[in-house]
Protein backbone atom coordinates (compact mmCIF):
# COMPACT_ATOMS: atom_id res chain seq x y z
CA UNK A 1 0.00 0.00 0.00
CA UNK A 2 1.30 3.61 -0.78
CA UNK A 3 -0.59 7.07 0.09
CA UNK A 4 -1.04 9.03 -3.38
CA UNK A 5 -3.44 11.59 -2.24
CA UNK A 6 -3.87 13.89 1.01
CA UNK A 7 -6.24 16.74 1.57
CA UNK A 8 -7.37 18.94 4.29
CA UNK A 9 -9.98 21.16 5.25
CA UNK A 10 -10.30 23.40 8.39
CA UNK A 11 -12.93 25.82 9.86
CA UNK A 12 -12.85 29.51 8.98
CA UNK A 13 -13.41 30.68 12.96
CA UNK A 14 -10.01 30.82 14.61
CA UNK A 15 -9.95 30.93 18.58
CA UNK A 16 -6.83 31.72 20.10
CA UNK A 17 -5.68 31.78 23.65
CA UNK A 18 -6.53 35.36 24.55
CA UNK A 19 -10.21 34.59 23.18
CA UNK A 20 -10.89 31.61 25.97
CA UNK A 21 -9.62 33.48 28.43
CA UNK A 22 -12.50 36.51 27.55
CA UNK A 23 -15.36 33.88 28.81
CA UNK A 24 -12.76 31.09 30.93
CA UNK A 25 -10.84 31.15 33.91
CA UNK A 26 -7.86 30.57 32.23
CA UNK A 27 -4.64 32.39 29.82
CA UNK A 28 -2.41 32.07 27.29
CA UNK A 29 0.66 31.83 29.62
CA UNK A 30 -1.11 28.80 31.46
CA UNK A 31 -2.33 27.08 28.05
CA UNK A 32 0.78 27.90 25.43
CA UNK A 33 3.83 26.51 28.15
CA UNK A 34 1.41 23.39 28.99
CA UNK A 35 0.33 22.69 25.72
CA UNK A 36 2.02 24.66 23.35
CA UNK A 37 -1.15 25.37 21.83
CA UNK A 38 -1.86 28.81 20.62
CA UNK A 39 -4.86 28.91 18.62
CA UNK A 40 -7.45 26.29 17.51
CA UNK A 41 -10.26 26.04 14.71
CA UNK A 42 -13.79 25.57 15.61
CA UNK A 43 -16.76 24.93 13.50
CA UNK A 44 -19.23 28.29 13.72
CA UNK A 45 -21.33 28.36 10.65
CA UNK A 46 -19.86 25.31 8.36
CA UNK A 47 -20.55 21.67 8.92
CA UNK A 48 -18.65 19.01 9.34
CA UNK A 49 -19.81 16.74 6.32
CA UNK A 50 -18.99 19.59 4.31
CA UNK A 51 -15.66 19.93 5.37
CA UNK A 52 -15.03 16.28 5.49
CA UNK A 53 -16.15 16.28 1.94
CA UNK A 54 -13.56 19.00 0.99
CA UNK A 55 -10.73 16.79 2.49
CA UNK A 56 -11.85 14.22 0.28
CA UNK A 57 -12.10 16.24 -2.88
CA UNK A 58 -9.01 17.57 -2.15
CA UNK A 59 -6.85 14.43 -1.20
CA UNK A 60 -8.72 13.03 -4.40
CA UNK A 61 -7.46 15.78 -6.13
CA UNK A 62 -4.06 15.81 -5.41
CA UNK A 63 -4.37 11.74 -6.21
CA UNK A 64 -5.70 12.67 -9.82
CA UNK A 65 -8.62 10.84 -9.58
CA UNK A 66 -11.97 11.88 -9.15
CA UNK A 67 -14.88 9.97 -7.01
CA UNK A 68 -14.80 7.59 -9.05
CA UNK A 69 -11.80 6.21 -8.40
CA UNK A 70 -12.00 4.88 -5.15
CA UNK A 71 -13.55 1.29 -4.10
CA UNK A 72 -14.00 2.18 -0.65
CA UNK A 73 -14.00 4.91 1.84
CA UNK A 74 -13.32 4.50 5.58
CA UNK A 75 -13.98 7.10 7.75
CA UNK A 76 -12.60 7.76 11.06
CA UNK A 77 -15.19 10.25 13.40
CA UNK A 78 -15.83 10.43 17.36
CA UNK A 79 -18.22 13.22 17.05
CA UNK A 80 -20.53 14.89 14.77
CA UNK A 81 -24.42 16.05 13.73
CA UNK A 82 -25.68 12.59 12.82
CA UNK A 83 -24.95 9.59 15.03
CA UNK A 84 -26.57 7.50 12.02
CA UNK A 85 -26.21 7.74 9.32
CA UNK A 86 -22.32 7.09 9.45
CA UNK A 87 -20.28 9.89 8.31
CA UNK A 88 -18.83 7.88 5.61
CA UNK A 89 -21.93 6.93 3.92
CA UNK A 90 -22.88 11.30 3.71
CA UNK A 91 -19.17 11.66 2.32
CA UNK A 92 -19.98 9.35 -0.20
CA UNK A 93 -22.84 11.29 -1.07
CA UNK A 94 -21.29 14.92 -1.00
CA UNK A 95 -18.86 13.80 -3.61
CA UNK A 96 -20.40 12.03 -5.75
CA UNK A 97 -19.02 8.33 -5.16
CA UNK A 98 -20.68 5.11 -5.68
CA UNK A 99 -18.42 2.77 -3.57
CA UNK A 100 -19.48 1.50 -0.47
CA UNK A 101 -18.00 3.23 3.07
CA UNK A 102 -17.73 1.90 6.67
CA UNK A 103 -17.04 4.38 10.03
CA UNK A 104 -14.53 3.50 12.29
CA UNK A 105 -13.80 5.39 16.01
CA UNK A 106 -10.64 4.49 17.47
CA UNK A 107 -10.64 8.06 18.73
CA UNK A 108 -7.47 9.90 18.05
CA UNK A 109 -5.73 6.52 16.91
CA UNK A 110 -7.75 6.77 14.12
CA UNK A 111 -6.09 7.42 11.19
CA UNK A 112 -3.46 4.83 12.18
CA UNK A 113 -6.33 2.04 12.53
CA UNK A 114 -7.85 3.31 9.34
CA UNK A 115 -4.66 2.70 7.68
CA UNK A 116 -4.17 -0.81 8.76
CA UNK A 117 -7.87 -1.17 7.98
CA UNK A 118 -7.22 -0.32 4.33
CA UNK A 119 -4.19 -2.37 3.70
CA UNK A 120 -6.03 -5.38 5.27
CA UNK A 121 -9.07 -4.84 3.34
CA UNK A 122 -6.87 -4.21 -0.13
CA UNK A 123 -5.34 -8.13 0.95
CA UNK A 124 -8.71 -9.02 1.47
CA UNK A 125 -10.52 -8.22 -1.02
CA UNK A 126 -10.55 -6.53 -4.88
CA UNK A 127 -9.69 -2.81 -3.86
CA UNK A 128 -7.10 -1.34 -5.50
CA UNK A 129 -7.88 2.57 -3.65
CA UNK A 130 -9.27 4.04 -0.64
CA UNK A 131 -10.16 7.19 0.64
CA UNK A 132 -9.56 7.86 4.06
CA UNK A 133 -11.20 10.72 5.45
CA UNK A 134 -10.95 11.70 9.26
CA UNK A 135 -13.30 14.09 10.73
CA UNK A 136 -13.95 15.47 14.16
CA UNK A 137 -15.73 18.05 15.67
CA UNK A 138 -14.84 18.08 18.95
CA UNK A 139 -16.37 21.43 19.86
CA UNK A 140 -19.64 19.62 19.69
CA UNK A 141 -17.86 17.00 22.59
CA UNK A 142 -16.41 19.18 25.23
CA UNK A 143 -17.90 21.38 27.79
CA UNK A 144 -16.95 24.75 26.96
CA UNK A 145 -17.25 25.76 30.47
CA UNK A 146 -14.70 23.20 31.41
CA UNK A 147 -10.86 24.86 31.22
CA UNK A 148 -9.10 21.33 31.87
CA UNK A 149 -10.36 20.10 28.21
CA UNK A 150 -12.20 22.75 26.10
CA UNK A 151 -8.96 24.57 25.90
CA UNK A 152 -6.50 21.68 24.05
CA UNK A 153 -9.23 21.15 21.23
CA UNK A 154 -9.95 22.16 17.60
CA UNK A 155 -11.96 21.01 14.69
CA UNK A 156 -10.47 19.80 11.08
CA UNK A 157 -10.77 17.20 8.60
CA UNK A 158 -8.34 15.57 6.58
CA UNK A 159 -8.00 13.05 3.97
CA UNK A 160 -5.93 10.62 2.17
CA UNK A 161 -5.28 8.37 -0.84
CA UNK A 162 -4.46 4.58 -0.42
CA UNK A 163 -3.92 2.56 -3.39
CA UNK A 164 -2.55 -0.70 -3.60
CA UNK A 165 1.66 -1.47 -3.98
CA UNK A 166 4.60 -3.66 -3.86
CA UNK A 167 5.54 -0.99 -0.63
CA UNK A 168 4.62 -3.18 2.33
CA UNK A 169 3.96 -0.82 5.74
CA UNK A 170 4.28 -2.73 9.10
CA UNK A 171 1.58 -1.71 11.76
CA UNK A 172 1.49 -2.39 15.80
CA UNK A 173 -1.61 -1.58 16.94
CA UNK A 174 -2.88 -2.37 20.53
CA UNK A 175 -6.27 -1.41 23.47
CA UNK A 176 -6.04 -1.19 26.46
CA UNK A 177 -9.65 -0.81 28.21
CA UNK A 178 -9.98 1.97 30.51
CA UNK A 179 -13.15 3.95 30.47
CA UNK A 180 -12.94 6.36 33.26
CA UNK A 181 -9.64 8.23 32.35
CA UNK A 182 -10.76 9.93 29.09
CA UNK A 183 -14.54 9.23 27.35
CA UNK A 184 -17.64 11.33 26.69
CA UNK A 185 -21.16 9.79 27.15
CA UNK A 186 -24.27 10.05 24.75
CA UNK A 187 -27.50 12.00 26.35
CA UNK A 188 -29.96 9.27 27.81
CA UNK A 189 -32.59 7.40 25.48
CA UNK A 190 -36.22 7.93 26.66
CA UNK A 191 -36.63 4.47 26.87
CA UNK A 192 -39.67 3.19 29.60
CA UNK A 193 -37.49 -0.09 30.28
CA UNK A 194 -34.45 1.52 31.69
CA UNK A 195 -35.38 4.60 33.35
CA UNK A 196 -31.65 5.01 35.59
CA UNK A 197 -29.57 5.95 32.84
CA UNK A 198 -26.42 8.41 33.75
CA UNK A 199 -26.57 11.64 32.04
CA UNK A 200 -25.08 12.68 29.53
CA UNK A 201 -21.08 13.74 29.87
CA UNK A 202 -18.93 15.97 28.21
CA UNK A 203 -15.40 15.00 27.45
CA UNK A 204 -13.86 14.10 30.56
CA UNK A 205 -10.15 13.34 31.42
CA UNK A 206 -8.09 12.49 33.90
CA UNK A 207 -5.37 14.69 32.50
CA UNK A 208 -1.88 13.76 33.45
CA UNK A 209 -2.77 9.96 33.39
CA UNK A 210 -3.55 10.39 29.93
CA UNK A 211 -0.11 12.34 29.92
CA UNK A 212 1.80 9.39 30.95
CA UNK A 213 0.00 7.03 28.91
CA UNK A 214 0.82 8.75 26.13
CA UNK A 215 3.73 9.09 26.50
CA UNK A 216 4.79 5.88 27.14
CA UNK A 217 2.39 3.87 24.71
CA UNK A 218 3.79 5.48 21.60
CA UNK A 219 7.19 5.39 22.41
CA UNK A 220 6.60 1.34 22.96
CA UNK A 221 4.65 0.93 19.75
CA UNK A 222 6.94 3.14 17.49
CA UNK A 223 9.92 0.63 19.24
CA UNK A 224 7.71 -1.87 18.16
CA UNK A 225 7.20 -1.33 14.90
CA UNK A 226 10.49 -0.43 13.73
CA UNK A 227 11.47 -3.67 15.55
CA UNK A 228 9.13 -5.38 12.72
CA UNK A 229 10.42 -3.66 9.77
CA UNK A 230 13.82 -3.51 10.64
CA UNK A 231 14.53 -0.16 10.84
CA UNK A 232 16.88 1.51 13.36
CA UNK A 233 14.88 5.04 15.44
CA UNK A 234 17.79 6.69 13.92
CA UNK A 235 16.93 5.68 10.12
CA UNK A 236 13.24 7.22 10.65
CA UNK A 237 13.40 10.78 8.37
CA UNK A 238 10.00 11.63 10.04
CA UNK A 239 8.15 10.75 12.92
CA UNK A 240 4.37 12.28 12.30
CA UNK A 241 3.07 11.83 15.92
CA UNK A 242 -0.65 12.76 17.31
CA UNK A 243 -0.84 16.25 18.17
CA UNK A 244 -2.23 16.02 21.62
CA UNK A 245 0.01 18.23 23.42
CA UNK A 246 3.73 19.81 22.53
CA UNK A 247 4.82 18.30 25.89
CA UNK A 248 4.03 14.92 24.93
CA UNK A 249 6.12 15.36 21.56
CA UNK A 250 9.20 16.38 23.10
CA UNK A 251 9.02 14.06 25.82
CA UNK A 252 9.05 11.35 23.23
CA UNK A 253 11.70 13.33 21.33
CA UNK A 254 14.11 13.18 24.58
CA UNK A 255 13.44 9.81 24.88
CA UNK A 256 14.01 8.25 21.72
CA UNK A 257 17.13 10.54 20.89
CA UNK A 258 16.41 11.30 17.39
CA UNK A 259 16.93 14.96 16.31
CA UNK A 260 13.87 17.13 16.81
CA UNK A 261 13.27 18.75 12.97
CA UNK A 262 12.29 14.72 12.44
CA UNK A 263 8.85 15.06 14.81
CA UNK A 264 7.43 18.23 13.00
CA UNK A 265 4.41 19.17 14.62
CA UNK A 266 1.27 21.77 14.13
CA UNK A 267 -0.31 21.76 17.47
CA UNK A 268 0.30 25.18 17.68
CA UNK A 269 -2.48 26.37 15.08
CA UNK A 270 -4.73 23.52 15.70
CA UNK A 271 -4.80 22.26 19.26
CA UNK A 272 -5.69 18.64 19.07
CA UNK A 273 -8.02 17.54 16.18
CA UNK A 274 -8.43 14.08 17.30
CA UNK A 275 -7.99 11.55 14.65
CA UNK A 276 -7.69 14.39 11.98
CA UNK A 277 -4.57 15.91 13.51
CA UNK A 278 -1.96 12.64 11.82
CA UNK A 279 -3.14 13.22 8.15
CA UNK A 280 -4.03 17.05 8.58
CA UNK A 281 0.11 17.17 9.61
CA UNK A 282 0.85 14.69 6.83
CA UNK A 283 -1.01 17.04 3.89
CA UNK A 284 0.75 20.28 5.44
CA UNK A 285 4.05 18.44 5.21
CA UNK A 286 3.51 16.89 1.68
CA UNK A 287 2.31 20.16 0.26
CA UNK A 288 5.09 21.67 1.84
CA UNK A 289 7.84 19.81 0.21
CA UNK A 290 9.12 17.65 3.18
CA UNK A 291 8.30 14.35 2.34
CA UNK A 292 9.72 13.24 -0.65
CA UNK A 293 10.26 8.92 -2.31
CA UNK A 294 12.29 7.02 -0.13
CA UNK A 295 11.47 8.91 3.16
CA UNK A 296 11.21 6.42 5.85
CA UNK A 297 8.03 7.72 7.99
CA UNK A 298 6.98 6.94 10.90
CA UNK A 299 2.88 7.13 12.32
CA UNK A 300 1.83 7.14 15.88
CA UNK A 301 -0.89 8.05 17.40
CA UNK A 302 -2.74 7.49 21.13
CA UNK A 303 -6.30 8.48 22.34
CA UNK A 304 -9.50 7.04 23.91
CA UNK A 305 -10.52 2.91 24.41
CA UNK A 306 -7.33 3.70 25.18
CA UNK A 307 -5.95 2.89 21.84
CA UNK A 308 -3.12 3.42 20.01
CA UNK A 309 -1.28 2.39 16.68
CA UNK A 310 1.95 3.26 15.00
CA UNK A 311 2.72 2.52 11.47
CA UNK A 312 6.14 2.27 9.73
CA UNK A 313 6.09 2.85 5.39
CA UNK A 314 8.54 4.00 3.17
CA UNK A 315 7.37 6.80 1.20
CA UNK A 316 6.49 5.83 -2.25
O1 LIG B 1 -5.79 13.10 22.42
C1 LIG B 1 -6.24 12.46 23.56
C2 LIG B 1 -5.21 12.36 24.57
N1 LIG B 1 -5.10 13.54 25.39
C3 LIG B 1 -3.92 13.93 25.86
O2 LIG B 1 -2.93 13.34 25.47
C4 LIG B 1 -3.80 15.00 26.90
C5 LIG B 1 -2.83 14.57 27.98
N2 LIG B 1 -2.72 15.49 29.14
C6 LIG B 1 -2.21 16.73 29.05
O3 LIG B 1 -1.87 17.18 27.96
C7 LIG B 1 -2.02 17.54 30.30
O4 LIG B 1 -2.22 16.71 31.42
C8 LIG B 1 -2.97 18.77 30.41
C9 LIG B 1 -2.52 19.84 29.41
C10 LIG B 1 -4.39 18.34 30.12
C11 LIG B 1 -2.92 19.38 31.81
O5 LIG B 1 -1.61 19.73 32.16
P1 LIG B 1 -1.07 19.42 33.63
O6 LIG B 1 0.26 20.04 33.75
O7 LIG B 1 -1.18 17.93 33.80
O8 LIG B 1 -2.07 20.22 34.54
P2 LIG B 1 -3.04 19.65 35.69
O9 LIG B 1 -4.16 18.85 35.06
O10 LIG B 1 -2.20 18.97 36.71
O11 LIG B 1 -3.66 20.96 36.29
C12 LIG B 1 -2.86 21.83 37.03
C13 LIG B 1 -3.72 22.98 37.53
C14 LIG B 1 -5.02 22.58 38.21
O12 LIG B 1 -5.18 23.49 39.28
P3 LIG B 1 -4.91 23.02 40.79
O13 LIG B 1 -5.87 21.90 41.04
O14 LIG B 1 -3.47 22.58 40.80
O15 LIG B 1 -5.18 24.26 41.57
C15 LIG B 1 -6.09 22.85 37.20
O16 LIG B 1 -7.33 23.21 37.77
O17 LIG B 1 -4.12 23.80 36.40
C16 LIG B 1 -5.53 24.03 36.46
N3 LIG B 1 -6.01 24.14 35.09
C17 LIG B 1 -6.04 25.30 34.42
N4 LIG B 1 -5.69 26.55 34.75
C18 LIG B 1 -5.83 27.50 33.80
C19 LIG B 1 -6.47 23.14 34.29
N5 LIG B 1 -6.80 23.64 33.09
C20 LIG B 1 -6.54 24.98 33.14
C21 LIG B 1 -6.66 26.01 32.22
N6 LIG B 1 -6.30 27.26 32.58
N7 LIG B 1 -7.12 25.82 30.97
Amino acid sequence: MKIIGTGSALPEKTVTNDDLAAFLDTSDEWIRPRTGIRSRRVISREKLDALAASAAQAALADAGLDASGVDFILCSNVCGEYMTPGLSCIIQGLIGASCPSLDINAACAGFVYALYTANAFMAASGYDRILIVCAEENSRLVDWADRSTCVLFGDAAAAAVVERSAGKPFFHLRTSSNLDSLFARYAPGNSPYAPDQPPRAFLSMQGSFVFKQAVSTMCGDIRAVLEKSGVSEAEVDLFLLHQANYRIIKTIIDRMGAPEDRFPHNIGNYGNTSSASVPLLLDELKRAGRINRGDKVVFSAFGAGLTSAACYMEWE
